[in-house]
């Protein structure tokens, strides 16, 4: 289901995110763009490092900066340089999923914008009800 439309102010916070990626390893540039319920947006790009595995995607740098600036994250859009829109990886999607399964994803390509769930992009996974039996 498509809850709604990507923002046009959302979607151009995440493709300017895109300038602040630090990733001279893999020289793909991702940007993502939190959109607050009062409104508010606050984005992050991929920061890589030496020790590969101790890079962060922009969507876990976008959204607790959302946290910190205490928005309550609505929806999330993420880009890329490709032509296609990218969907957030299975580390992204599990650290999304945490605060609940309606967080709407917004996937920006450069003539189309997939939206999704958060719930919809990872089905059964696995959450705090599991900690609690
Ligand atoms: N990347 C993201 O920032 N978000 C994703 O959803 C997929 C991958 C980054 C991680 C790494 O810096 C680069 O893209 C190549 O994998």
């Amino acid at each position: 289901m498509t809850p709604t439309q990507c923002p046009p102010d959302l979607k151009q916070a995440a493709l300017n995110a895109r300038d602040l990626s630090y990733s001279p390893y893999s020289k793909f540039r991702v940007g993502a763009a939190v959109l607050g319920e009062d409104g508010r947006i606050a984005v992050g790009a991929n920061v890589e490092n030496a020790s590969y595995p101790a890079g962060i995607c922009a969507e876990r740098v976008a959204y607790p900066r959302a946290l910190m600036e205490g928005l309550k994250p609505v929806a999330i859009a993420v880009t890329s340089d490709n032509h296609d829109p990218i969907s957030p990886c299975g580390v992204c999607r599990q650290f999304l999923s945490e605060f609940g399964s309606d967080l709407v994803v917004h996937m920006v390509g450069k003539e189309r914008v997939v939206t999704a769930t958060i719930g919809e992009l990872l089905p059964m996974g696995f959450g705090s009800k599991e900690l609690t039996g």
